[in-house]
């Protein structure tokens, strides 16, 4: 027990000084799940795949905990073009950023909300939950996030 303490210990403590060292490894693996969660999403709403509570729930969830954490990942300096698609606005405007991430925030806490204990019911209660959320992807990235 004592040896899996101290390793979980020392694992913490790698993802806490990588997450200082590489803000942009970090934010960019945040979106790289929520990619992954949205394409779960869609592969519920085009019935590439059966629908249940624990797949909705999921989703709902992985997109809320990219939502709280996102944020932090953007220090001064964190913009070195050969690296990021983090478009220069983030910080020339961090209002207007802040803005959009509190709205994504809110619209994945409202989904939460929505989606209860077990997660959304039926795949319509469940596109109702995070249809909202998703919007949010286009218009981030359309505001803040550099094309190829
Ligand atoms: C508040 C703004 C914001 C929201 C909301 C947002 N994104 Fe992003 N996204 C960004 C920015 C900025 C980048 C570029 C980050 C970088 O390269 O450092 C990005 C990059 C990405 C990437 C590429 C990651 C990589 O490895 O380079 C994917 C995939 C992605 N977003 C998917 C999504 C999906 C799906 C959603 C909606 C569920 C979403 N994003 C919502 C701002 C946002």
């Amino acid at each position: 027990m004592r040896g899996l303490a101290i390793l979980l210990g020392g694992l913490t403590l790698t993802t806490a000084a990588f997450a200082a060292d590489d803000p942009i490894a970090v934010r960019q693996a945040l979106m790289d799940n929520n990619g992954a969660a949205a394409a779960l999403a869609g592969a519920v709403m085009k019935d590439e795949l059966a629908y249940s509570p624990v797949i909705g729930k999921a989703v709902i969830e992985a997109l809320s905990a990219t939502a709280h954490a996102y944020g932090s990942f953007f220090p001064e300096g964190s913009n070195d073009p050969a690296r990021t698609h983090a478009s220069p606005k983030i910080w020339e405007d961090p209002a207007a950023f802040q803005a959009a991430l509190d709205k994504y925030s809110a619209d994945a806490a409202a989904a939460r909300q929505a989606s209860g204990k077990d997660g959304p019911a039926d795949k319509a209660a469940f596109a109702a939950a995070v249809q909202p959320v998703l919007g949010n992807c286009k218009s981030c990235h359309e505001d803040f996030r550099l094309q190829d």
